[in-house]
């Protein structure tokens, strides 16, 4: 074996984030570790590349003990990983941020200057993971999911060559990248642990979306509360009873599915388990206008709550959107699609007035907003839940959600964390000591506390549990029902399949 994790317990003051976790991955082999948010997924990435000491337990590579080493020497010996929220040097090129860590290994010193360094190397990687087009733009300018690819690119840069032996962790490494986008991804990460077995490369990747581990992952671990309940081939994995109700939720053997009867009763809405049930005045997500499962116009012409007309965004002299007229209704779900940087982030922080250089003009409750700043859009009724998610982290869960509230705040919070049960347990813990997902939870919930009228979402599902990818859903389609307009960028199939309509970006232009 190459990798062996031999009864790894970590825990954070009071919370057990693992509990005796033990399990090996040999050269070869690409390995995905699912479970549920918060399970212990990124603190075992942590303790196995060096992040975190492990409270108890070992790690062994390649017939060494390696916990005891620091990060910087286990990547020597071959162990790198990336990290759930991308990790780069914005101030830097993407070429110059792989050519840093190309050289990492002889030391930096102010002498060895980057621009000098020889480039083949690193436009080489650039290449493998797709990003050589945009070798020399700035970092800081990048779309989300080029920079999770700019990530894997420097983890693999920081790895020294064979016939030393290599492993990759890879924390959500498609996260932020559509459907394509994902699956080209999902089959390089595959073939760096298959074409390389021989050199002895091995991958441990975490990943929610399940289409980026059938097919992919040889083989499952699956991690609950931090213990692996299962593990075998991603077949086998799905088949699992406490794999599917813990975890996978649609397909799960309860039969738990997003319940289409889902009612309201009061000024709040309230939540039990895992499907949204409540007493009160009978409304469904249905009963507004909701296409049942299909992409089309919606069957009520919504009065509109928010007008787009010839929308043009630049980032200095470049242009990001082109023209771009939407209409979104009271009660209407749009999801927006596109491929990664194709506009969708710009178009969102446009309407909410977060765009520096735009022109057009744009209109809510007719009303032209065009030119508020964007806290006034917000005093008017627009959230925006945005996909790098900007909550305060030395705050805890209740003062995040308190900051935002609006209204009456004790209904709308006690309905907020119905609809995150995971959030009601950590009130009082600072945003920073979280899990990614428990994160973009606190994200969503603290936007609902504003409750806006027009909600933009960006990805929100993006890192979040299947099981709970349904809760987020059946929220927006009650949210939907209920008169709020939403736009939502999403590349969640389900989601999509409950829209009103599904508009699609293509480099800054929409194509309906
Ligand atoms: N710095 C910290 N301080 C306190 N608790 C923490 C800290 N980091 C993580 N936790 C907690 O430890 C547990 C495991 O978190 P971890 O980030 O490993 O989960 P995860 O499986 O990666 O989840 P996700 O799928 O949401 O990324 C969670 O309960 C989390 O809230
Ligand atoms: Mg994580």
């Amino acid at each position: 074996m190459t990798l062996q994790v031999r009864d790894l317990r970590q825990h954070f003051g009071g919370v057990q984030a693992l509990r005796g976790l033990s399990f090996e991955i040999n050269a070869g082999e690409c390995v995905a570790l699912i479970g549920p948010n918060g399970a212990g997924k990124s603190t075992a990435f942590a303790c196995i590349a060096g992040q975190q000491r492990a409270a108890r337990g070992e790690v062994w590579w390649a017939g060494a003990r390696l916990d005891l080493l620091s990060p910087a020497q286990r990547l020597a010996r071959g162990v790198a990983r990336t990290f759930q929220v991308a990790q780069t040097f914005e101030a830097l090129s993407v070429l110059e941020n792989v050519q840093l860590l190309l050289q990492a290994p002889q030391g930096l010193s102010a002498w060895r200057r980057l621009d000098r360094a020889p480039q083949d190397r690193a436009r080489v990687l650039l290449q493998r993971v797709g990003l050589l087009a945009l070798a020399d733009a700035d970092v800081l300018s990048l779309p989300y999911g080029a920079k999770k690819l700019l990530e894997l690119a420097l983890a693999l840069a920081g790895l020294p060559p064979a016939p030393a032996q290599r492993l990759l962790l890879l924390d959500e490494p498609a996260a932020g990248l559509s459907g394509a986008e994902r699956s080209d991804l999902m089959g390089l990460v595959k073939s760096l642990a298959h074409e390389q077995a021989g050199a002895g490369m091995a991958v441990l990747y975490s990943e929610h979306n399940m289409d980026a581990v059938f097919g992919v992952a040889d083989r499952v671990l699956v991690l609950i509360d931090g213990q692996l309940v299962a593990q075998g081939t991603a077949g086998e994995i799905a088949q699992n009873e406490t794999v599917r109700s813990r975890y996978l939720g649609r397909a799960g053997a309860d039969g738990s599915r997003i319940k289409s009867g889902m009612t309201t009763g009061g000024s709040g809405m309230t939540s039990s388990g895992s499907g949204m049930t409540s007493s009160g005045s009978g409304m469904t997500a249905s009963g507004s206008g909701a296409a049942e499962g299909g992409i089309g116009v919606s069957a009520v012409t919504p009065a509109p709550m928010l007008s787009v007309q010839n929308l043009k965004v630049w980032y200095g002299a470049a242009q990001a959107l082109f023209d771009v007229s939407l209409q979104v209704g009271a009660g209407e779900l749009l999801v927006l699609q596109g491929l990664n940087g194709a506009g969708k982030t710009t178009l969102l922080h446009a309407i909410m007035g977060l765009a520096a250089r735009v022109t057009g003009a744009i209109s809510y409750q007719d009303q032209s907003i065009t030119t508020w700043p964007a806290h006034q859009r917000a005093q008017a009724g627009i959230g925006l839940v945005a996909e790098d998610r900007r909550l305060f982290v030395d705050l805890s869960v209740r003062e995040n959600l308190r900051l935002a509230a609006r209204g009456d705040v004790p209904a709308t919070e006690e309905w907020v964390l119905g609809l995150f049960p995971a959030l009601k347990t950590m009130l009082h813990r600072p945003a920073a000591q979280m899990s990614g997902g428990e994160q973009q939870m606190l994200a969503i919930a603290r936007t609902l506390m504003t409750q806006p009228r027009l909600l933009l979402l960006d990805e929100p599902c993006e890192g979040i549990a299947p099981v709970l990818v349904e809760n987020i859903v059946a929220a927006l389609l009650l949210l939907k029902a209920q008169g709020t307009a939403l736009l939502v960028a999403e590349q969640n199939n389900i989601l999509a399949q409950r829209a009103d309509r599904v508009i699609t970006l293509v480099a800054g232009q929409l194509r309906i």
